[in-house]
């Protein structure tokens, strides 16, 4: 009998084509929670991105279940001390959509100095205002990356090349990787929140960094600072940032991941200065393709026994 696979969360369908080579395929897209938990005893692997939970209350249902494949890099919905106590395999694939998120930073980044997505609705509101939407360069200006891992080191050698001077704050990496990466280190956060124009966060969402960027942070800001975050939601306190905003403190934020996701409403979606997108930072073509073939041949490699690496 064949090993059974099930897909919570859409992968490539080149993912998808290898899997069906051996395994049988379910694909479940917008499962309920209780669903699953129904019917997750019948599977040997199970696919997720970033929405699906995978914690103790679906390991204790899933008996025979032996990898869980998280399509993706943040593992922050699955719970690996309890997989790893019951002899099950996580995978992640922390090098498939690094790429696209970084360039989804810059962009958000870029969008909010020159007002982009506020200019494009008003012109195709039928205005012309030219005069309405003055930004600032980043040319000259100090960018704060806070991690300084795989995206927050590509986001710092592209922001070099645009003429930005750049500092970091990451705690767990060598002095010699500031260096490679060309980027001044601070030894505290509180130096890297003061001295920056822009601030990007690429850290993991861990007990340690969920609200790094809260309202005493933000007190130490620059005025006019900007934000961005494609990380993960609640890195940057939503309530803090809102009131850094409509106090004038911050100038503007962008903010492709959010504290609750899906997230179809929320109070910062009311502010003009607030640039928002659903957490679309592997959302590309390129990515998409490695992470599921990546994660396909995880699943399989695990479930045949063979070494499983986190490519
Ligand atoms: C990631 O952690 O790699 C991203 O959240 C990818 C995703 O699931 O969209």
């Amino acid at each position: 009998m064949k090993n059974k696979v099930i897909i919570t969360e859409m992968i490539d369908q080149e993912g998808i084509k290898i899997l069906k080579k051996t395994l049988d395929v379910d694909i479940k897209v917008g499962i309920s929670r209780e669903e699953l938990l129904n019917i997750i005893h019948d599977y040997n692997a199970i696919i997720v991105r970033s929405n699906t939970n995978v914690d103790e209350e679906l390991f204790d249902k899933a008996k025979n279940l032996k990898i869980v494949g998280r399509a993706g890099n943040g593992i922050d919905n699955i719970d690996v001390e309890a997989a790893t106590k019951r002899g099950i395999i996580v995978a992640n694939t922390p090098q498939s959509n690094t790429m696209s998120a970084c360039e989804l930073t810059i962009g958000l980044l870029l969008a909010q100095s020159r007002n982009i997505p506020q200019a494009n609705g008003d012109t195709k509101l039928g205005n012309w205002g030219r005069n309405s939407f003055k930004g600032v360069e980043v040319y000259g200006k100090t960018l704060g990356i806070i991690g300084l891992g795989k995206i927050g080191s590509l986001v710092a050698t592209r922001m070099k090349a645009f003429g930005m001077n750049i500092i970091a704050y990451d705690p767990y990496i060598t002095d010699e990787r500031f260096e490679k990466f060309k980027a001044t280190k601070k030894e505290r956060l509180k130096e890297l929140v003061e001295e920056s124009d822009f601030i990007t966060v690429h850290t993991p969402k861990t007990e340690e960094t969920i609200n790094i960027i809260d309202k005493n942070e933000i007190k130490c800001m620059k005025d006019g600072v900007r934000l961005v975050n494609a990380a993960r939601g609640g890195i940057i306190n939503e309530d803090a940032l809102l009131k850094g905003i409509n106090e004038g403190k911050i100038a503007s934020a962008a903010l492709d991941v959010h504290k609750v996701e899906p997230c179809i409403n929320s109070k910062l979606f009311d502010h003009p200065n607030i640039i928002v997108t659903p957490h679309i930072g592997a959302g590309t073509i390129e990515a998409q393709e490695n992470v599921g073939k990546t994660i396909a041949n995880q699943i399989i490699n695990g479930l045949n026994g063979d070494i499983v690496s986190n490519a």
